[in-house]
């Protein structure tokens, strides 16, 4: 993705060949900060407190975390407790798990003396495989969106939740991808941008990156989706996913499932885009057996922003003594999925579908 006609990714790897940089997303969207990770815990302090966030940027984090534990103590107990700390920042999205997992795959039998080396190849391994993966989900979701361009021979408006995109990603985004494509061969298209209260996802980050990319966009507040879709005013919803079961069932950032029921009420064909690390083989009935992260009421009953000076304010909107809770997470069933975007193709959101697509798991 490019910034003002620089080409970035939202991590990498710094010139001395052992800091890991990445874009502080808590500072978007109104200024570009780059941090330095020099450690496990800064690596770990990254995920927990969302500088990175996102799933498949999660995952990318925690496989740059262990080669950053790996300089410390490369040892098997170094690694086994650099694979606990990571693992407990966040606990829904899987692909934080997947990326661990394929970082002791790939440590474990190797010497402790060939574990640093090993370690920084698979984290960048992993990294450029989440980009490639992404713009081929991105090319199979254009073709959806040229096909509802074909038919309407309009602009397409297309509605998205929280911020799936090239930020929330290595590169290139997941739900976004197919917009990017889209927008890039020149279909024209214009996305709804959930505002995903409570940390604004879709507000500070989606309309961020749509901004920089030149793609028409409308920030919207979380309960416009239903009324646009009584009126016709959305073609299609894309979403992302920090998890999707071996069923098809779809869990994603809080007030996913709402939107897609208002789809289903609406006729409007509802997609999740996916890379392959964000399927959960081990699970199989979302709502009951995925873990829902719950954050801090405080992000419920405060709102952060900026004054016209550039000043860092937040403001309490509830009154004192009213308890809030925050659920990071939702979970769509695979009923009121219309198809899953994948690298590999779309299939329909049930294990047949899935396993069509990735007979090898089956
Ligand atoms: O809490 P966040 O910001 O990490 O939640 C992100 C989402 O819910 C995204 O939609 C999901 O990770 C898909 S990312 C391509």
């Amino acid at each position: 993705m490019k910034i003002n006609g620089t080409p970035y990714r939202t991590i990498w790897l710094a010139k001395d060949g052992k800091t890991v940089e990445i874009i502080d997303q808590t500072r978007l969207p109104h200024e570009l900060v780059v941090m330095a990770l020099r450690s496990l815990d800064d690596a770990a302090r990254s995920i927990k407190d969302m500088w990175v966030r996102g799933a498949p940027l999660i995952g990318a984090t925690a496989a740059y975390g262990m080669a950053l534990a790996a300089v410390g103590d490369a040892s098997d107990a170094g690694l086994e407790r650099a694979y606990q700390v990571l693992h407990a920042t966040r606990p829904t999205a899987i692909n934080l798990k997947w990326a661990l997992d394929e970082m002791m795959a790939a440590l474990k039998t190797l010497p402790v003396g060939e574990r640093i080396g090993a370690a920084y190849q698979r984290a960048a391994e992993i990294c450029d495989e989440d980009s490639a993966q992404n713009a081929a989900l991105g090319e199979h979701g254009a073709a959806i969106i040229a096909e509802h361009h074909k038919a309407k021979r309009r602009t397409i408006n297309i509605l998205t939740h929280c911020n799936a995109g090239w930020l929330a990603t290595v590169d290139w985004g997941t739900a976004l991808a197919p917009v990017y494509k889209a927008f890039d061969s020149g279909i024209p298209l214009h996305v709804w941008v959930d505002e995903t209260r409570p940390r604004n996802q879709g507000a500070s980050l989606t309309a961020r990156e749509l901004n920089w990319h030149g793609v028409p966009h409308t920030v919207i507040a979380d309960n416009t989706g239903g009324h646009l879709m009584q009126h016709g005013m959305v073609d299609l919803c894309i979403v992302g996913t920090d998890r999707t079961t071996r069923n098809g069932d779809v869990c994603n950032k809080i007030g996913t499932y709402l939107k897609a029921l208002a789809a289903r009420d609406n006729d409007v064909p509802f997609y999740v885009g996916l890379p392959s690390p964000t399927i959960d083989w081990t699970v199989a009935d979302g709502v009951r057996e995925i873990p829902i992260e719950e954050r801090s009421a405080r992000e419920q009953t405060h709102i952060f922003g900026r004054t016209e000076d550039g000043q860092v304010c937040e403001v309490q909107v509830t009154p004192d003594g009213s308890p809030a809770v925050n659920y990071g997470f939702d979970v769509t069933p695979a009923r009121l999925v219309t198809g899953l975007i994948t690298e590999r193709g779309v299939c329909e959101a049930s294990p047949e579908g899935l396993r069509g697509l990735f007979p090898e798991r089956a």
